[in-house]
């Protein structure tokens, strides 16, 4: 029988703890501050930012526009960002070699935040996609029907790209093309060329997602033919996140990634339980998309709606984590 108080009421009412603001944020649990967030930013060759239509809110940057806006947002308490290079045309070809160029975007980027002295913690995405002329993550052998990404030879790219992101200035590498074998080449060519305290980001657990769709446009690296369910996990299967997180782990990742976010909660929620290295989560392009376009229409109220969808991700175990929203939410946190 429950047990009843002198007043008639159950002795359990959780309500006596939701009764003021005060009280409310006395027995808040969980924590989100600035510290935790990383800006993605889209750096291109291009003199004027570019709006990207399907993620309102967010410009392709040139790189001396990136440049002050990270000066501005250190200084306001955001400190890690994390770059996509977006490529003409003309410059991709079929290996991504403009990834490795010191002259694209990304590189000369973490270069100028170098040289202008700014503390922040710069990660630099590692994936072909952005600067491969068919849009594929890897080097592709074979077309139409039977063309596939080459595992093995991708991984020598990646690690010639890791070097020179390294050499420009990356705190971070964040391997995110989802070959086999990438962290432990990435990691051997880093340590090869002197950089052993360049750190992994490993984007271990990443899905083949419908709600990338905005950043191929933002990146400008679509595919030109198939999908990338070759090569990133089947949204079908509940533990294989195991084999990848174990697979990255050994191979020396420093910090690990769940993608999506939102929408893979209960497997950033396991991967934290899993390993003790941090864990960060993406909340990506579609994810940021649905909320910016509902509040655009006064469906949603944005901020509210971002910050329970940031603490939810903070509630399943996420340490850090990435989102287009990163900059708002310093005003909001
Ligand atoms: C590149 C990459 C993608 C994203 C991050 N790195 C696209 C993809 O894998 O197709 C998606 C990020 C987002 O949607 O915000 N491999």
């Amino acid at each position: 029988m429950e047990r009843m108080g002198s007043d008639g009421f159950p002795i359990q009412r959780p309500r006596r703890l939701r009764r003021s603001p005060r009280i409310r944020d006395a027995v808040a649990d969980v924590v989100a501050r600035p510290d935790d967030l990383i800006l993605p930013l889209f750096v291109s060759d291009l003199r004027e930012p570019k709006p990207v239509a399907s993620m309102p809110g967010v410009n392709q940057l040139p790189v001396d526009a990136a440049v002050s806006l990270i000066r501005g947002l250190s200084a306001r308490g955001l400190r890690q960002f994390i770059l996509f290079g977006v490529t003409p045309p003309a410059r991709k070809d079929e290996r991504g070699s403009y990834a490795a160029s010191p002259e694209a975007p990304v590189n000369r980027t973490l270069a100028a935040v170098r040289q202008a002295g700014l503390d922040v913690l710069m990660y630099a995405d590692l994936c072909l996609c952005e600067y491969t002329d068919h849009g594929h993550c890897g080097v592709i052998h074979g077309r139409g029907e039977t063309a596939a990404v080459d595992n093995d030879r991708t991984l020598e790219v990646l690690g010639e790209v890791a070097r020179i992101q390294a050499q420009c200035g990356a705190d971070v590498v964040a391997p995110s093309g989802m070959m086999d074998g990438q962290v432990g080449a990435i990691r051997t060519a880093l340590d090869q060329a002197g950089f052993g305290e360049v750190a992994i980001l490993a984007y271990s657990i990443k899905y083949a997602s419908n709600f990338y769709g905005p950043f191929r446009e933002a990146g400008e690296g679509g595919m030109k033919f198939g999908d990338r369910k070759g090569y990133q996990m089947d949204f079908r299967r509940s533990r294989e996140w195991r084999t990848e997180l174990e697979a990255d782990l050994a191979q020396g990742a420093d910090m690990v990634m769940v993608k999506p976010a939102a929408t893979y909660l209960d497997i950033v929620h396991q991967v934290r339980h899993a390993c003790s290295v941090p864990v960060a989560a993406y909340h990506v392009s579609g994810e940021y998309a649905m909320l910016q376009a509902a509040a655009d229409r006064g469906w949603l109220d944005l901020k509210p709606t971002v910050l329970e969808t940031t603490y939810a991700i903070k509630r399943a175990g996420a340490d850090l984590i990435v989102t287009y929203f990163a900059d708002r939410l310093l005003d909001w946190l």
